[in-house]
């Protein structure tokens, strides 16, 4: 078992896993035959994956645009979760094909309120694609059009997710099991 900062760290799925899955994900978006695809990031958590899926998408044959948005959700398992945004796209997105990127969907309450705000500026649609799905967290609708893995009720890092700033390094997702 990997040993970070002198913590354990359990792998739930691995580097290599991680990329088979990126790919297949890219080949699912490139059959949708997006138009003028805008895809944003939505940060800090998405950062890896966003970067390794995009670059799949290349592969694919796909040449999306790419913007950020950082959002913060404070207590978001909670029902008073609250979102805004800390720093906006640059980009308008109306008439375009969207693609929101992030890391996990669990209430639902952070990419809810990106999709809503991205067809409220006039996006002609807006799908969502997500490395993890804790669908058993879920306190919205939503559902993600692009999911890499459902994900155990964990806490996890890794792979651009942390716990107090810490494991975003890692190339693979895991759980913090204890001290080594
Ligand atoms: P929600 O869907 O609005 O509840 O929020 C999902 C966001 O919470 C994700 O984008 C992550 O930033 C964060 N999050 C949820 N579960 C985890 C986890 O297990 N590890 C790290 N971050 C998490
Ligand atoms: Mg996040």
């Amino acid at each position: 078992m990997p040993v970070v900062r002198g913590k354990s760290i359990e792998v739930l799925f691995s580097a290599s896993t991680i990329a088979r899955r990126n790919l297949e994900l890219a080949k699912d978006i490139a059959a949708h035959e997006y138009n003028d695809l805008l895809v944003i990031s939505v940060l800090k958590g998405s950062f890896i994956f966003a970067a390794d899926l995009i670059r799949a998408m290349h592969d694919t044959g796909l040449s999306p645009e790419v913007e950020f948005i950082f959002i913060s959700s404070y207590g978001a398992g909670t029902t008073s979760g609250e979102v805004r945004v800390l720093r906006d796209i640059d980009n308008d997105v109306a008439g375009r094909d969207v693609l929101l990127i992030d890391d996990i969907l669990e209430s639902g309450k952070t990419l809810k309120f990106a999709r809503d705000l991205m067809l409220s500026r006039g996006a002609r649609s807006c799908a969502i694609a997500v490395l993890l799905d804790k669908h058993t967290r879920r306190q919205t609708e939503l559902t993600a059009d692009f999911v890499g893995f459902e994900c155990p009720d964990y806490f996890v890092v890794g792979y651009g997710m942390d716990v107090a700033h810490a494991f975003r390094e890692l190339p693979f997702v895991g759980i913090v099991t204890g001290d080594a």
